[in-house]
Parts: C-alpha cells; structure tokens; sequence
C-alpha cells in the first residue's frame, strides 16, 4: 500500500515538473508579438548605425536577374565542415549540377591561428583545382561565403567582427578575410584564382533562390547556427552615407543570431554562461542545431538529479555537448509506448537502465525545446516579412537551409503553426522552400554578377 502511495506521489511530481518545464519553454501568441514588435526597433536601430544586437549589414549585393551565365567556383566556409564548389550556370535559373568536393576541419584549424585556417584551405582548393583539371595559368573565379558576422566593406573585402560557432582561430578578428585567403592563395602559387565575391550563406541561399524566383526575398539558415538576410532599399539603410547604387536593393545580413529580447529559462542562463561567447548569439543558443541538445541535457541533467527520471543509478552524460541535437530528432521520431530509439540513444550515451515512463519523459522534453525553437524562428521570419510588407499583401518565398529546419521531424510543422497564429489566412502568403547547398551555389551566383560588372566597366 505504501509504496502503490509512493509510487502515485511519484506520477503526480513528474506530470507537475513537466509541466512547469513546459511553460517555461512556451511561447504564446502574445509572446512571439513580442518578438516581432522588439525585431522592429532593433533592425530599424540597425540600419541607422545606432547601436543594436541586430547588425544589420549591408552586402553589396543584389538578387540576381536569373540571366546570369558561366562557370563559377564558390568556397563554402561556415562550420566544421567546408565545400568547394564548380557551378554551371546556364542563364534562365537554370544551373547544372555543380561539382563538389568536402571537407572536414580539425580542432588545430577552428581553434589554431588564422594561418592554420587559411593555408588548410588553399591547400584544400589546390586539391580541387587538381581534380577540376583546372591548370595554374588558367584564370578562376571564386566566390568566398563565409558565415560569420563580417563588416563587409565592398563586395570582395570585410573584416571579421566576431567568431561565433565555437570557431575561436587567432589573429582573424578584425581582419580582412579575403585578404587573408588571397595570401594563403598566394604561397600555394594559386595566383590564378580571383576571389571577386565574399558572402554569408543566407545571403548565398536567397541569391540561390532567387536566380530561379523573383518572389523570393529572404534567405534563412537554421544549421549549426542560425541567421537571416533580406532585400532592403537602399534609401532606408541610413547608415550608408554615400549610397553607391541610388535607390536599388541591397541584401542586408540581419546576423539575427545575436537578438536578445527573449524569455530566457534558467537552462538557457547555464548554458550561456557556460559558452565561449557569453551573452553573445542568445537567440542562435534557443535556435540552433549547435545548442538545442545542450538545453536538452541540462533539462534532463536537473530532472535525473531531483530524482525525477531514471529511477536506477546512471546518469545523463555530464559532459558538454553530448546529447547532440541530431538525438532529439530521433528521439521525437520515436513511438511509444515502448520508445525503442530512445533506449537505444540513451544506452550510447552511458545510460544503462531506463523505463519506457523515462523515455516518454524525455521525448517531451526534447519536445518542448525544439517547439521553442521552431516559434521564434517563425517569429524572426515574420518580423522580416512584416518589414518588407506590413500588410502581408503579396506572397514571399523564404529559401531557407539548414540541418535543424532539413531533419528535425516537426519543425517545419511547428513553424507553420505560428504562422497560422501571427498572421491568420495571409499565413499562406509566407511559403518556405528548401534551398540546399544554396549557400555554396549561392556565392557562384554571386561571383557571376561581380564579373558581369567588371566587364561592363
Ligand atoms: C552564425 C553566423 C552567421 C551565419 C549563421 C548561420 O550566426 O554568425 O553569419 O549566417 O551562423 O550559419
């Protein structure tokens, strides 16, 4: 009798500590208006040069007309893994398949010195060049999507203004990245590739969008990190002075990672504080693949110590990073009532022993987490509609990229939802299309329009 009472005040407490770890991740209606409304203010704050967590950067790039022609290469760099790239383009949005060859960072690169990272690189485009059947004297043209926040200074030069990703490479801050790839170029006697473009990829994977749909006008990556660019007009970014191109659009980096104004848990404070960026990129650490299984796990970590999950000794891993986000969607692709992936998940993680009650558990807190993520991306993403359009009076196409938004079992779904709950009906006007390797592609296409205005001079 006794432990049948234990064992009810058992139930009671988890389905009372769920819940309140439900609300603390919930974001409702009012919530995301929120978000929209604080979106606002700082992107106006950001295109007037005033001080703001969204930089706001003008790229010196417009979408492309689609008409474009030629062969391109594009170097694809921002994250652990990095792609190099031969793109066809046939003019009519149409390209042929590209050409790719990937590559793996080591710690001594993210982490080493800036040399280390680059001259890695070159040697990697020598590789390629190799297989291409590229000769030296035969001259190419790069494009160079690199996604870190840069403050980009013409369409081939910016200064890195902060690493974010975990990328940590001395001596580059500050720096001129295509100054620093060109010289890494230089000692491997690469002087035959022209880098003519540097881009970040979501302004890569809109231009890739948009070569083959004019409607579409925002690039968003939810990958390892996450960002967004959008068209802007010209005459509205203020704090270009000498505007070079009169009243025509510019592609503005939102580096919307870096937003703040959001209900915060008291995971999300651990983990920031426990970050090589602390309250840097707060809303990239709710967002993305990077974070959500951190969150995670620091959930579970509090749940197996109060005694509410795992009822046998063994623990949930301790250490950083180990519950990866890629778990979460297997996790919540699992079915009950015997969560058989979870048991699996679990048992590589070092826990030996757990009910099918504690899987569910943590199938809900996966849950909860990736919801939240998915609501205020929706949010960021309709913010930057509602600026373009306040009216939601024509339809946009978001090309959009990223593991999280590609893998993730109800992501997508979710998003849609709190389109549904922020604009009513108009929600079908907000239609999101899956631009892969848009980013790579994306600095081809970029690279095009750089040479197609170098002729034309
Ligand atoms: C980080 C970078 C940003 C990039 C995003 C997605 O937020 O700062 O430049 O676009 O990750 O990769």
């Amino acid at each position: 009798m006794l432990k049948r009472l234990n064992l009810k005040r058992l139930y009671a407490v988890k389905a009372k500590t769920l819940d309140n770890i439900q609300k603390a991740f919930c974001l409702t209606k009012a919530d995301l208006q929120n978000i929209i409304r604080s979106f606002h203010a700082e992107m106006e704050r950001g295109l007037s040069g005033k001080i703001s967590r969204l930089r706001m950067i003008p790229t010196y790039v417009a979408r492309p007309t689609g008409n474009e022609r030629g062969k391109f290469i594009a170097l694809d760099l921002g994250g652990t893994n990095f792609r190099i790239l031969a793109l066809k383009l046939r003019g009519n949005g149409r390209t042929l398949p590209p050409h790719v060859m990937k590559f793996a960072l080591q710690k001594r690169q993210i982490t080493g010195t800036g040399d280390d990272l680059f001259d890695f690189i070159a040697g990697c485009i020598k590789a390629f060049m190799k297989r291409q059947n590229i000769q030296l004297f035969e001259e190419c043209e790069l494009g160079f999507t690199f996604s870190f926040p840069v403050r980009q200074t013409a369409l081939a030069s910016g200064q890195l203004v902060c690493w974010t990703k975990g990328f940590s490479a001395k001596g580059v801050v500050g720096k001129d990245v295509v100054g620093l790839l060109r010289r890494a170029l230089i000692k491997r006697a690469l002087r035959n590739v022209k880098i003519i473009a540097l881009t970040n990829d979501t302004v890569g994977t809109l231009v890739a969008g948009s070569y083959s749909d004019r409607r579409c006008d925002v690039g968003v990556i939810i990958g390892t990190g996450t960002n967004a660019c959008y068209p802007e007009k010209a005459s509205k970014i203020r704090k270009m002075p000498a505007n070079p191109i009169g009243n025509r659009e510019i592609i503005i980096n939102i580096e919307w990672g870096n937003f703040n104004n959001l209900k915060k848990t008291r995971y999300d404070k651990l983990l920031d504080a426990s970050s090589h960026n602390p309250r840097e990129q707060i809303l990239e650490k709710m967002v993305s693949g990077m974070y959500l299984g951190e969150i995670t796990r620091l959930v579970l970590a509090d749940l197996e110590k109060q005694g509410i999950l795992f009822s046998t000794p063994c623990s949930i891993p301790g250490s950083r990073l180990a519950f990866r986000t890629e778990h979460m969607s297997a996790i919540e692709s699992d079915e009950a009532p015997h969560f058989y992936a979870t048991l699996r998940i679990l048992r590589g993680l070092g826990v030996r022993y757990s009910l099918p009650d504690d899987r569910k558990l943590v199938s809900e807190v996966c849950r909860a987490v990736s919801k939240r993520a998915a609501r205020i991306s929706a949010a960021a993403i309709t913010a930057v509609v509602l600026k373009m359009d306040a009216g939601l009076k024509k339809a946009h196409v978001i090309a959009i990229d990223g593991s999280v938004y590609e893998k993730h079992p109800t992501f997508k779904d979710d998003m849609k939802e709190a389109f549904q709950e922020l604009t009513g009906e108009k929600a079908s006007r907000i239609r999101m299309v899956l631009t892969k390797d848009g980013s790579g592609k994306g600095a081809a296409i970029i690279a095009a329009v750089a040479y197609a205005s170098q002729e034309a001079k």
